[in-house]
């Protein structure tokens, strides 16, 4: 069967994936029979679109150049926005891998929302359109007929999604509790190790795991993301930004984690859903954390999650993610399971 993907946005996860669409192209055709063809992609120079499919060697090479859709010979096109490239091509999915933004979601919620009314499945791990409008999204999904599979949002190739709504289907979750931030995980580990803040973040910036504006990450805004995104898609619970708690690692001091070391102990910021009375209390903030808890096993360059539930037991997991590869991988992987998964 062949799968036509509409690819919006190039950056650091929107190049990877396609380089492994390339990649594992020949194992996808073996094991899945799916034959994943390019028919348009788009970034903020504008878009191209072909039906007989687009070249990712001259996708990749334009990117590495520093060049963008716009130059793509013969049917590159300047001034295009994505509603426009979604509208105007023939595909079958939706590949949605812009910035996250908070403030309205876009440009990512506008072509999610053409990609649905056009009937085309979406493959993202875009967080802003998820946060703030999943109900809306899944609704119009649900109304067309159409799936929206986001695990690369959560933990990027840790399937803590894919856990808890699919695998943790018939069970209540009584908790759940992550370290999902890669940056702030990394920073907290590097001045434990002597490093200074500064230092540590500049380092994760380079290797393209840190969100473009990092005080998404310091401020604990991505892991508040993530939590929305659990609590909707594994707790059924509908929830918005408005009702986490959150806390950033901007007051965690080095003597804060020199105090915890000595302790035997350590400082992760935690995010965590748990129920009380039967309401659900979200939170995100710096806790220490003795060493048997399994989150205390979730070093710098790692990113881990523990679920309680009534059924299924304890189960804990966790990733060393030090690069935008396992993400990229989560994004093919949802595009398989939209054609292989009921
Ligand atoms: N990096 C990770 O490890 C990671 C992990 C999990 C989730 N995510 C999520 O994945 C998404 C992509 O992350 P990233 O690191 O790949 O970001 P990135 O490197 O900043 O890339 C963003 C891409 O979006 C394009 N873009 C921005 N505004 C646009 C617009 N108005 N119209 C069309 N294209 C536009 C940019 O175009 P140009 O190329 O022309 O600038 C760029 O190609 C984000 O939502 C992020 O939260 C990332």
């Amino acid at each position: 069967m062949q799968v036509r993907l509409a690819v919006v946005g190039l950056g650091n996860v929107g190049t990877r994936f396609l380089e492994l669409v390339q990649r594992k192209q020949d194992l996808i055709r073996q094991r899945f029979e799916l034959d994943l063809i390019v028919t348009a992609a788009g970034d903020t120079s504008g878009g191209a679109e072909y039906f007989k499919a687009l070249d990712i060697p001259i996708i990749l090479a334009l990117k590495q150049s520093g060049k963008g859709m716009a130059a793509y010979p013969t049917h590159g096109r300047g001034e295009m926005d994505m509603v426009e490239l979604v509208r105007s091509c023939n595909a079958d999915v939706l590949v949605e891998n812009t910035l996250t933004n908070l403030k309205d979601g876009e440009p990512g919620l506008s072509t999610m929302r053409e990609a649905l009314q056009r009937k085309m499945h979406i493959a993202t791990a875009n967080k802003g359109p998820l946060v703030l409008a999943y109900q809306e999204l899944f609704a119009l999904a649900k109304q067309q007929g159409v799936k929206i599979l986001h695990s690369a949002a959560v933990c990027g190739g840790l399937p803590v999604v894919n856990i808890g709504r699919r695998d943790l289907g018939a069970s209540d979750i009584t908790k759940f509790e992550g370290v999902v931030n890669g940056t702030t995980n990394h920073i907290l580990d590097a001045m434990a190790h002597g490093e200074t803040f500064d230092a540590a973040l500049k380092h994760i910036q380079a290797l393209g795991i840190a969100e473009a504006d990092p005080s998404l990450d310091v401020d604990g805004w991505d892991a508040a993301n993530k939590l929305v995104i659990v609590a909707n898609a594994c707790l059924h619970r509908p929830t918005k930004l408005a009702d986490v708690r959150v806390e950033g690692i901007r007051g965690v001091t080095p003597e804060m984690i020199a105090q915890a070391k000595a302790e035997g102990k350590v400082i992760k910021l935690v995010a965590r859903a748990v129920q009380a009375r039967g309401a659900w209390k979200l939170t995100v903030a710096p806790e220490l954390l003795d060493a048997a808890h399994p989150l205390a096993s979730v070093p710098g360059g790692y990113m881990g999650v523990l679920y309680e539930t009534d059924i299924n037991g304890q189960i804990f997991t966790r990733i060393h993610e030090e690069n935008p590869y396992p993400t990229a991988a989560a994004v093919l992987r949802d595009v398989i399971n939209l054609y292989t998964q009921s």
